[in-house]
């Protein structure tokens, strides 16, 4: 461990904005994304010894790559970097891998369903449908519209997971040519069979939910049922609900 200022924090700050690179903030989105393959570039820290001692006890897995990069920065820098309160203690930079899922939507592929969002508004819920399509075994999760789902918000939101399965942005939903579900709460209750396998679950903006034009697409409509009174779930629940319900059902 070095004591260091500078270039490694002004590397950080640079890559906001640069689509090859993913900034992630805090312990749990580094471990993940170096479990999952990620090439650390820097890793800046406030208390290194901290960090290390994370590691040690939470994932020695990923302790060697850590403690190699690692680099003391002081508290008011590492604010800056991150614009969070004083959580957010370490920062790593790392190389994005290329994106493929307009590859994956638009292929065969096998029996693992893919989550598409489209228009997504919030970064923390497409960080937590990261999350939960990763831990689910979903074989890609691509969004459309402007949120980047490699933001280091929803690389946060996600802790790092974005590097454990194909993540990506679609121009458009007409890329698809797996089968498309839609997913929407005025579907069929959803239920063994009804989805094919290897299919495009579609998911819907958490304020408009899904375009007609994507509705008009799908080859089936499939909802979770819910008690009266109640018009919807958030986005992420809907996801972590569909694709367990799916696997479950398996
Ligand atoms: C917060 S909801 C959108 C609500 C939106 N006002 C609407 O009318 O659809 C975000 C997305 O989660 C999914 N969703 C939420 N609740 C659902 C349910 N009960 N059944 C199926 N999908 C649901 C849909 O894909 C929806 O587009």
């Amino acid at each position: 461990m070095t004591q260091t200022r500078g270039s490694a924090i002004e590397r950080i700050g640079a890559a906001r904005g640069d689509p090859s690179l993913a900034i992630l903030t805090g312990f749990h989105a580094i471990k993940h994304a170096v479990r999952f393959g990620a090439e650390l570039r820097d890793v800046v820290a406030v208390d290194p010894g901290e960090v290390d001692a994370l590691a040690a006890q939470l994932a020695p897995d990923v302790a060697d790559a850590l403690r190699s990069r690692l680099q003391r920065v002081d508290d008011a820098a590492l604010r800056e970097l991150t614009r969070l309160p004083v959580t957010g203690r370490v920062v790593a930079l790392a190389r994005r891998p290329p994106d493929r899922v307009g590859e994956l939507a638009a292929g065969p592929g096998g029996p693992d369903p893919v989550v598409l969002l489209e228009e997504p508004r919030h970064l923390g819920n497409v960080g937590a449908c990261v999350r939960v399509a990763a831990a689910a075994g979903a074989a890609a999760l691509a969004t459309t519209g402007i949120a980047d789902p490699w933001h280091p918000d929803a690389i946060r939101g996600a802790a790092g997971l974005q590097f454990a399965l194909p993540v990506g942005r679609l121009e458009s939903a007409r890329q698809v040519r797996r089968p498309l579900v839609a997913v929407d709460p005025g579907g069929e209750p959803l239920r063994a069979g009804l989805v094919p396998a290897g299919a495009v679950l579609a998911f819907g903006s958490e304020r408009r939910g899904l375009s007609d034009e994507l509705r008009a697409r799908a080859a089936v409509t499939v909802a979770l049922p819910m008690r009266p009174g109640v018009s919807s779930l958030n986005l992420a629940a809907a996801v972590a609900a569909v694709l367990y319900g799916l696997r479950l059902s398996r």
